[in-house]
């Protein structure tokens, strides 16, 4: 069995152009790298990123934590994450940051997979059937991602088509589209990309909506995949003690509840993300009493990969799928935990990316190896298309046997 013999940290560059941290974890048969990611939009309910001190603080704690692994066995990752537990002592990662231990967290799961040469999506599924999710991308986009863009966050495309190769292009399909529509609607514009590589234009929801399903409709026709239109509301970032601002109009709760549930049967809306305020399992459930036989309810910044919360979310009825971030958690096996418990549940999972992204790839390995439904993780940009590319090389592994 391998031992750690070295764990080395190091800041390197995000696609916002941020500091981040990659961890290398180090063993005499294989090395394991991984980076954390970066939200904008962040669900208060996450562990803290970093410790009060920012990055260079959690970079001080890596050293204490590092001394820590060197000498455990690979190959056990709950006692890894325990351990990573163990050195922070906090509930929500305050000492040694939550980024700091998915980066050391995921670096372990690849450092004990290509010691036993394996992959990490062949070590995490060893005896159980592996299937490539379906890609979620964003295409037109806003809120805290862009500047003057539109108050929902992100209007997506989800696709399906023979392949993931084929659905991740359709997705590629709907982007461009879209880019053609925006330039012949704004033809005096510069039109830009947000954080997330998804178009910005000056335009109302409604307006995006309508775009998106037009760019959806030429992408069918070119492609043949079947693709449904999604939205990210990351409805908090709106939300002020109940009531949603939308610039030229307030809306209650309910109010809220009937708005969405009403452009989800106008527009066909196959999935919609953080319709409501994080902390609003109630309206949560009785959105998804309204609509959610025909639409996927995910909660993002309602659930924040956390399990007790989920476990709540089931009681209640609210939502009927959550989206799962590695750092919004903190560790490998207590995201695990949780996408399991929604497994059993009957609650459908959606690994993603962050807006603030690197080109590590991990979730993709994530996505096939615990047999993860969908992946949401932007349509181009190079920290997305990291992604992408590696479940196309994975299919294609997995076609080849
Ligand atoms: P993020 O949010 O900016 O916090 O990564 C993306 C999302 O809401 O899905
Ligand atoms: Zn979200």
């Amino acid at each position: 069995m391998a031992e750690i013999t070295n764990a080395v940290i190091r800041k390197i560059i995000d696609s916002r152009g941020n500091p981040t941290a990659e961890v290398d974890i180090i063993s005499n048969r294989a090395v394991g790298r991984a980076s954390a990611p970066s939200g904008a939009s962040k669900g208060t309910f996450e562990v803290k990123d970093y410790p009060g001190g920012g990055i260079d603080q959690g970079i001080r704690a890596f050293e204490r934590v590092a001394h820590m692994a060197v000498g455990m066995r690979l190959s056990d990752q709950k006692n890894f994450d325990a351990m990573l537990h163990e050195a922070d002592g906090t509930n929500d990662f305050a000492r040694i940051g939550g980024n700091v231990a998915v980066a050391m967290s995921l670096a372990y799961a690849k450092a004990s997979a290509l010691s036993e040469n394996m992959e990490l999506y062949q070590a995490l599924s060893t005896g159980k059937a592996k299937s490539l999710p379906i890609p979620i991308g964003n295409i037109i986009g806003g809120g805290r991602h862009a500047i003057n863009g539109t108050t929902m966050q992100e209007f997506l495309s989800l696709a399906r088509a023979g392949s993931y190769s084929e659905s991740a292009f359709a997705n590629v399909s709907v982007h461009k589209n879209a880019g053609k529509l925006l330039r012949g609607k704004f033809p005096q514009l510069s039109l830009g990309l947000g954080d997330e590589k998804a178009w910005v234009a000056p335009l109302s929801d409604d307006e995006a909506l309508e775009i998106l399903s037009d760019a959806i409709k030429a992408a069918s026709d070119e492609t043949k995949a079947d693709i449904g239109l999604s939205v990210d509301l990351a409805a908090s970032e709106f939300c002020d003690n109940g009531t949603y601002s939308y610039g030229d109009r307030i809306l209650s709760t309910d109010e809220q509840i009937d708005f969405v549930a009403d452009l989800a049967q106008r527009f066909g809306i196959r999935s919609l993300e953080d319709p409501l305020d994080e902390s609003d399992f109630d309206g949560f459930a009785r959105l998804t009493k309204k609509i959610g036989s025909k639409t996927m309810i995910i909660g993002d910044d309602l659930f924040v990969t956390n399990k007790e919360r989920l476990q709540k979310g089931i009681g209640m009825g609210a939502a009927n799928a959550i989206l799962i971030k590695p750092n919004q958690i903190g560790t490998l096996s207590d995201m695990i935990d949780t996408v399991e418990l929604a497994k059993r549940s009957n609650y459908k999972t959606v690994i993603s990316h962050r807006s603030g992204e690197t080109e590590d790839s991990t979730i993709a390995h994530l996505a096939v190896g615990l047999g993860i439904g969908y992946i949401k993780t932007g349509t181009i940009g190079g920290e997305r298309t990291a992604k992408h590319n590696e479940l196309i090389r994975i299919e294609e592994r997995m076609r080849n046997g």
